[in-house]
């Protein structure tokens, strides 16, 4: 991987808008692969205001999410639907129809995983994947545990992850226990993976995934196997890197 340390995660925000930029301007309609999160904020928020400096032509830009929330009501604030409406569709100006979020709702959920992947393969698959990780190695919501070539899925949150997330909801009971996620086979066939860490709590996890041995027990690791990954951290991220 090619790992580039930054001051911050404004300044990774703005390196990371500028690639994005440049892919969309050169492919209109360029195939997005959106993480949730606090990670990538500064990056939409970066990309919002250089597709707007630039004056480019987003109309046919498409996004696919990473991951969803099963269970929550249709129109909850922090369904991953709801927070790409409202950080990245809105401010970008993107099409919301050719946005795409895994579907988490209970009645379609045996199906859902398979339709994900079917769509995401319509749309010619995904030119750049944008990563977050977890502080337990997950990408997605790939706890440990998960195959190197699965594909999207529902997924049993840990409890770990679910604390961390708690900070979005009321209370811990809110964070729903699953969730649909593209798996680590669907995020390796993306033609480009950008991760991204920020502060000292995620140094212990970008290590394993970037120079640790490969292992279902820290799922980043699979970024390993990517002939295209491009890592971008803070100083304290990369606390802990050779
Ligand atoms: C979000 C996702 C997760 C997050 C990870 C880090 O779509 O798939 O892997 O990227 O949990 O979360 P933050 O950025 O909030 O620290």
């Amino acid at each position: 991987a090619e790992v580039v340390i930054v001051g911050d995660a404004a300044e990774a925000g703005a390196l990371v808008a500028e690639t994005l930029a440049d892919l969309i301007a050169e492919r209109p309609d360029a195939v997005l692969g959106l993480a949730t999160g606090s990670t990538p904020l500064t990056t939409y928020r970066a990309l919002a205001e250089t597709v707007a400096s630039r004056g480019l032509d987003v109309s046919r830009v498409r996004g696919f999410a990473l991951d969803e929330y099963v269970g929550l009501p249709p129109g909850h604030s922090e369904s991953y639907r709801s927070v790409i409406t409202r950080e990245v569709v809105e401010p970008l100006g993107l099409r919301p129809d050719l946005v795409h979020v895994p579907n988490g709702d209970p009645a379609t959920i045996v199906t859902a995983g398979d339709d994900y992947e079917a769509e995401i393969r319509r749309a010619g698959g995904i030119d750049v994947q944008i990563l977050g990780i977890g502080r337990t190695g997950h990408i997605g919501f790939n706890e440990p545990g998960s195959s190197f070539g699965s594909l999207t899925r529902v997924k049993t949150l840990t409890e770990a992850t679910r604390r961390d997330n708690a900070r979005f909801f009321d209370s811990i009971d809110d964070v729903p226990t699953h969730c649909l996620t593209q798996g680590l086979g669907t995020i390796l066939r993306a033609r480009h993976l950008v991760l991204l860490a920020f502060s000292a709590a995620k140094a212990e996890a970008v290590t394993r995934a970037v120079e640790g041995p490969l292992t279902a027990s820290v799922p980043g690791s699979a970024v390993q196997l990517h002939p295209r990954v491009s890592v971008i951290v803070d100083e304290d991220a990369a606390a802990r890197l050779e």
